[in-house]
């Protein structure tokens, strides 16, 4: 009797729990959904592949200098070659300045003033000026000069005219195995070589150590990765801190994209507020340190997580339907833009850069 009764009450609160987990499911799926619709949006902007289409006319993206001064070949119809992106015509010829449709001006070189402006050469009608950039608003001080020149901008923002992004996920073709990394050394890890006691991620790192043990490569330790060593390291680590080193409105870097997800560690992160990270990131890829009260408590629960292996899996389900993209190449970024030159704004201009540049997250 006694222990049919323990048998019925568990029953009942198998069905409760069973109940509370299908819910818990049901919720779970929708926010993905959500998050799958925003992202399907980005997604619209695909390069056609297959043949190369003949009939439109090409578009002419110049570019005016080489971001740091390297540049890269552009023989042949690069954007088609390398990206099956067609009619787009991508060159790096000053000359050809007056059938450009785009001319694309690096940032960095324009505030430090090794590079000018082409404000002698007569701007033909229609023709479009781009700011681009890749880094933090940090380092675009100075802008000012800037006001009311650019039509366009292109960088990591989402409300950027043109987005490109340190990487992003696109669906899997054929549904795959997500794989829960294995033989894990290290509760957390991080590396980094730039240190500074006043960044917040120092601070939050210095908490965290208090907390549990955090692992340090890099060449604030002296101890510096050589860069094929960067991702076997990592993987060896439940968690890894994508600590941006600044913050800045979706500024999310390889820290994110390459290092954590790439080497197969749960992504701990810190940089813009978590709702920058929820757009391009699956829910539950990643733990931002903004979900917990303390840093004491955010280390009490990565300790949790990495002794639950049932748990510590569900970070990687997203791996089932998405794969990592990563953008390292100028010349791919820059492609980017011509299959969104219809959509580009017909008559904008940036009076005030700097405002743009520095605005926050919502
Ligand atoms: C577009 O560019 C490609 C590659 O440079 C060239 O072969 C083609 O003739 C161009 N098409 C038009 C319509 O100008
Ligand atoms: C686990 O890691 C150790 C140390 O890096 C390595 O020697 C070993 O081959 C790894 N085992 C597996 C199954 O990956
Ligand atoms: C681009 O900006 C300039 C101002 O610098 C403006 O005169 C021109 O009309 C703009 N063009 C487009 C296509 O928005």
């Amino acid at each position: 009797m006694g222990c049919l009764n323990t048998k019925k009450l568990k029953l009942s609160s198998m069905k409760k729990s069973l109940f509370v987990f299908s819910f818990l499911f049901l919720l779970r799926l929708s926010l993905l959904y959500g998050w799958t619709g925003r992202f399907q949006a980005l997604m619209d902007i695909n390069p056609s592949f297959g043949n190369k289409p003949s009939n439109s006319r090409n578009i002419t993206i110049l570019l005016w200098y080489w971001p740091f001064g390297r540049s890269l070949s552009l023989r042949g119809d690069v954007c088609w070659d390398l990206y099956h992106i067609p009619h787009c015509r991508l060159v790096d010829q000053c000359s050809l300045f007056p059938s450009a449709d785009v001319v694309v001006f690096h940032n960095r070189e324009l505030v430090q003033g090794r590079k000018k402006l082409p404000f002698d050469l007569p701007r033909p009608q229609g023709q479009r000026w781009a700011w681009m950039s890749l880094e933090a608003p940090v380092y675009s001080s100075n802008l000012r000069q800037l006001d009311n020149l650019f039509n366009i901008t292109i960088t990591y923002r989402r409300d950027a005219d043109v987005t490109i992004p340190y990487g992003e996920l696109l669906p899997k073709e054929d549904e795959g195995v997500e794989d829960v990394p294995q033989n894990k050394s290290f509760l957390v890890c991080w590396v980094v070589s730039n240190y500074k006691n006043q960044h917040k991620r120092s601070m939050v790192y210095k908490e965290l150590s208090e907390t549990v043990p955090v692992k340090v490569y890099g060449r604030w330790t002296k101890k510096p990765l050589p860069s094929r060593a960067l991702i076997p390291t990592i993987s060896r680590c439940y968690f890894y801190l994508s600590f941006e080193n600044s913050v800045g409105k979706d500024y999310i870097t390889e820290k994110l994209w390459r290092n954590a997800y790439k080497g197969g560690a749960v992504p701990v992160v810190t940089g813009p507020p978590i709702d920058d990270y929820k757009a391009v990131a699956p829910p539950n890829s990643f733990i931002h340190v903004d979900e917990f009260a303390s840093v004491k408590d955010l280390g009490k629960y990565l300790q949790q997580l990495a002794g639950d292996k049932e748990r510590y899996s569900e970070y990687f389900k997203w791996k089932k339907e998405w794969r990592v993209k990563l953008y390292t190449d100028w010349r791919e970024r820059l492609c980017k833009v011509c299959p969104q030159y219809d959509r580009l704004p017909q008559h904008k201009v940036y009076s005030d850069l700097e405002a743009w540049v520095n605005a926050t997250s919502n």
